[in-house]
């Protein structure tokens, strides 16, 4: 018997950050676009907990408890006093350390995978509050689709999406750290006064109508100045994107995953080829959007 999980990859169209807090995270006004590229979090009864992981980025993910997968089954199971035995298998199309919540897609697609493995039905509330303690992205790995993210990014008002966006991801050579990029965004806005982060009305305005070229005129990333600092060869990364027609780039995230938006789906294909031949990725590769949060895909069966 097992379960799998599909979890899809996210992309910040606005990304609004506060001051630091006391707490050592910062305020967000963080709009979340859920785009077609996914994680599968299957999950099998074992004799204790394992993570493994396959796909071209696995070596790069830990296979230990800092994995959120492996954390999101602790949590449950603690709720529910039973033992995490289980084995979670990853396979990982979500760039590793990119700036698209991959790490947050396996903590969500681990967590609804065990509740439907353990049969523990845990009610859609507590699994976004287990969700919100793994970390800020986790609970819309979970809701997917589109929302506003508040606080530090977990607390989320699911936002109407009225077409279909067409991205291409330029998956970079290396990782960033978010939390070094958050610490660089604190040290370039030193002594400068901070404004409250807000979401932006003419972006939520094209998300809903499906106007990409408005979405493309409205988004923003307000750490895209410290993950180019840490990062300077992004740089010719979006240039050559929006050489190539993107009508927009930007810093996915925290980075180093760089996000075109094409007016179509052949417009798309034309950008991921000029990037893959300009030399200033790794990969380039096409995704639509908005997509489903984390979906059962292979309910529990016998062997
Ligand atoms: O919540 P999560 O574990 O994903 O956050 C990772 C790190 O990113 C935090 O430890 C913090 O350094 C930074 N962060 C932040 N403000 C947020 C979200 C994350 O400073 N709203």
């Amino acid at each position: 018997m097992s379960v799998t999980v599909r979890v899809p990859a996210k992309v910040n169209v606005q990304l609004a950050v506060g001051g630091a807090r006391p707490d050592g995270f910062h305020d967000l006004a963080n709009v979340f676009l859920a785009v077609g590229l996914y994680d599968e979090i299957t999950v099998t009864p074992a004799d204790a907990l394992r993570v493994t992981c396959s796909g071209p980025d696995a070596a790069q993910v830990p296979l230990d408890v800092t994995n959120l997968a492996a954390r999101a089954a602790l949590a449950l199971a603690g709720r529910h006093g039973l033992e995490p035995a289980v084995h979670i298998h990853i396979a990982k199309d979500i760039p590793v350390a990119g700036g698209m919540a991959g790490g947050s897609a396996d903590g969500a697609g681990a967590l609804v995978a065990c509740d439907a493995l353990w049969g523990t039905r845990t009610s859609r509330e507590e699994l976004l509050e287990i969700c919100a303690e793994l970390g800020s992205d986790v609970p819309f790995s979970l809701v997917g689709g589109a929302a506003l993210g508040t606080g530090r990014g977990e607390k989320l008002t699911v936002l109407e999406v009225g077409g279909t966006f067409h991205w291409v991801f330029a998956m970079a050579d290396g990782g960033l750290s978010t939390p070094a990029v958050f610490r660089e965004f604190d040290r370039l806005g030193e002594g400068a006064r901070i404004p409250e982060p807000v979401a932006s009305r003419d972006l939520l305005e094209a998300l809903a109508k499906g106007d990409t070229g408005a979405l493309a005129a409205a988004v923003s990333n307000d750490l895209e100045p410290a993950a180019l600092s840490l990062f300077p060869e992004l740089a010719q990364t979006l240039a050559a994107g929006r050489a190539a027609g993107a009508l927009t780039a930007l810093v996915s995230g925290s980075g180093p995953t760089t996000a075109f938006l094409a007016r179509d789906a052949s417009g798309a294909e034309r950008i991921a080829e000029a990037l893959r031949a300009s030399g200033t990725c790794k990969s380039a590769r096409v995704a639509p959007s908005p997509a489903p949060g984390a979906t059962v895909v292979h309910p529990g069966h016998r062997d």
